[in-house]
């Protein structure tokens, strides 16, 4: 897919707020510090589109933008950032599941991973809550730049292995880099595919 225009539409905490028409839209979830709003930067080739930080806890609201002018990019606030207060943790994750099940436009969610960890609980739980509540998603393995072809493959054979145990197949899945560009031409050629159908 040729992007011919992004643009940021609005921030905000109330799903109840987001863009009103029936555009399809695609949600970046995943921990804090994953790379989901570099993801969105790369993507769309441009440096600063979506506000990226080294410190965990960068994006903090529900951000919309507009992708040639037909479909969203949702950047959403990490989950599982330790550092934050109790309180405003909760209120992350209430509004994070909260825009996932109310958000009717919402196409699928992508669940960030990083690929040089082993399976993280918190990951593993956040994809079995979408599976119970029906929301469809795929994986994708992000900061691919940072480990050998080796590493790479084995700690996804690593990550199948653990899916498997619930999963009675591992979800469709990418492996992207921001710095280098790996899996752009996949992921925007399987939002096409899908926007199109
Ligand atoms: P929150 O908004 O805090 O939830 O974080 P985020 O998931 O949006 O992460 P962000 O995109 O801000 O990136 C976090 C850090 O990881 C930054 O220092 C990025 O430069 C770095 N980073 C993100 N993606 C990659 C990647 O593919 N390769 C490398 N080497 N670094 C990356
Ligand atoms: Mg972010």
């Amino acid at each position: 897919m040729k992007i011919t225009s992004a643009e940021f539409v609005m921030s905000n905490s109330d799903v109840a707020k987001c863009p009103k028409n029936k555009l399809p839209e695609y949600a970046f979830i995943g921990r804090s510090n994953v790379g989901k709003s570099s993801l969105i930067n790369m993507l769309m080739q441009r440096k600063s589109l979506a506000k990226t930080s080294g410190r965990p806890g960068k994006t903090q609201l529900i951000n919309h933008f507009l992708i040639n002018k037909n479909w969203y990019l949702v950047d959403l606030p990490g989950y599982g950032y330790a550092r934050v207060s109790k309180s405003s943790k909760k209120t992350f994750q209430k509004f994070i599941t909260n825009y996932f099940e109310k958000r009717q436009q919402l196409v699928l969610g992508f669940v960030l991973i990083d690929c040089r960890h082993e399976p993280q609980p918190i990951d593993l739980e956040f994809m079995e809550w979408m599976g119970q509540s029906q929301i469809p998603f795929s994986i994708i393995f992000t900061k691919a730049d940072k480990l050998k072809p080796n590493a790479l493959t084995r700690n996804l054979e690593v990550y199948t292995q653990k899916m498997l145990e619930t999963w009675e197949e591992m979800p469709l899945y990418f492996v992207t880099s921001a710095s280098n560009g790996d899996g752009r031409d996949e992921l925007l050629g399987y939002i096409n595919q899908i926007n199109s159908d």
